[in-house]
């Protein structure tokens, strides 16, 4: 079974700090990269409410007999009421032509603390709407209080190598402890631990050191930067499925090649581990990047 898990916000809107493509990719080139991923052994989307077309384009695909994992989530507007929380699910339901949903999280962290919210999620989960409930989170505290939390089957993370809030905070022991099923995203941090640190450094302040650190181990290592940065991710044993996007279907072939990677990685893996163990948030946030 493939650690991978194909995110679809790229399908829906424009998106990505760098989109190399320039634009959102079409209808068909959507269904070029979802029938490459299932060829290859990525059963497990991840997509949202709030990601455009993007569970509409999931439900018009022709699954076959395929029962692929797809995860959606909540609009974070959704109100504190129960009731409202049943109808969105019932709506994502209709655009991507299932009956039930694999998982179905919160977008918004915040949301957990919405009794009614949660009561219409836990209810959801009663009436074989969703398999698992949970939440996608931004911040290490959300994080922590999901681990916590009984009502919680799922948690989407944002991870990579410049980022060790979570290892910090000690959440994989405490995810695994409590049987908490992981989704990292953001491996390559929206595409800017793949560009040219002077690049980088133009789209995001202060970030070109760190990029360039990163790329100057990571080839010293024999390793390109895509490479590194998704067997950084794959590597972590505390992580059930990473979450990775693309644009185009030759990003998506190069991501499933680095799969195969894996086993040779610990010595690099190691190493990254010690290094970048204090990012500023404003290069490790994309909602604060300007
Ligand atoms: N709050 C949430 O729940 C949340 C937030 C964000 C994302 N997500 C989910 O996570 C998924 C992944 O998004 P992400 O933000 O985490 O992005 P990511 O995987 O860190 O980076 C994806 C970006 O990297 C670039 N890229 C990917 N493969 C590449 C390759 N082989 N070579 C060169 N560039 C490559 C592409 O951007 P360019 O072509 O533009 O360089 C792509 O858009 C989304 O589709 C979505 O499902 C969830």
């Amino acid at each position: 079974m493939s650690k991978l898990c194909l995110g679809t916000v790229q399908f829906g809107m424009k998106y990505g700090v760098n989109n190399a493509l320039g634009r959102q990719p079409d209808k068909e080139e959507c269904y070029e990269i979802i029938e490459k991923a299932l060829n290859s052994g990525i059963s497990c989307f991840d997509t949202a409410s709030a990601y455009g077309t993007a569970e509409s384009l999931l439900g018009e695909f022709s699954w076959g007999r395929l029962t692929p994992h797809i995860i959606s989530k909540l609009s974070p507007e959704c109100p504190n009421d129960d009731k409202a929380v049943a109808m969105k699910i019932r709506k994502s339901l209709q655009r991507l032509s299932l009956t039930k949903l694999y998982g179905y999280m919160l977008h918004r962290g915040a949301d957990m603390q919405k009794d009614a919210v949660m009561a219409g999620m836990v209810a959801a989960k009663e009436q074989g709407l969703v398999e698992k409930i949970g939440v996608s989170i931004y911040e290490p505290e959300e994080a922590l209080q999901a681990v916590d939390d009984n009502r919680v089957d799922i948690i989407q993370i944002p991870y990579n190598v410049l980022d060790k809030r979570l290892d910090k905070a000690g959440f994989f022991v405490k995810a695994k402890k409590n049987n908490k099923e992981i989704y990292a995203r953001s491996s390559f941090l929206q595409g800017l631990l793949l560009m040219k640190p002077d690049e980088a450094e133009k789209r995001v302040p202060q970030s070109g050191r760190f990029i360039a650190e990163f790329q100057t181990i990571a080839k010293a290592q024999g390793y390109t930067p895509t490479e590194a940065a998704m067997l950084y991710s794959l590597c972590n044993e505390g992580i059930d499925y990473v979450v990775f996007g693309v644009e185009t279907l030759g990003q998506l072939v190069m991501n499933l090649s680095i799969q195969k990677k894996v086993d040779g990685f610990s010595s690099c893996y190691k190493d990254f581990r010690r290094f970048f163990l204090d990012v500023p948030r404003e290069i490790i946030v994309p909602s604060l990047w300007r």
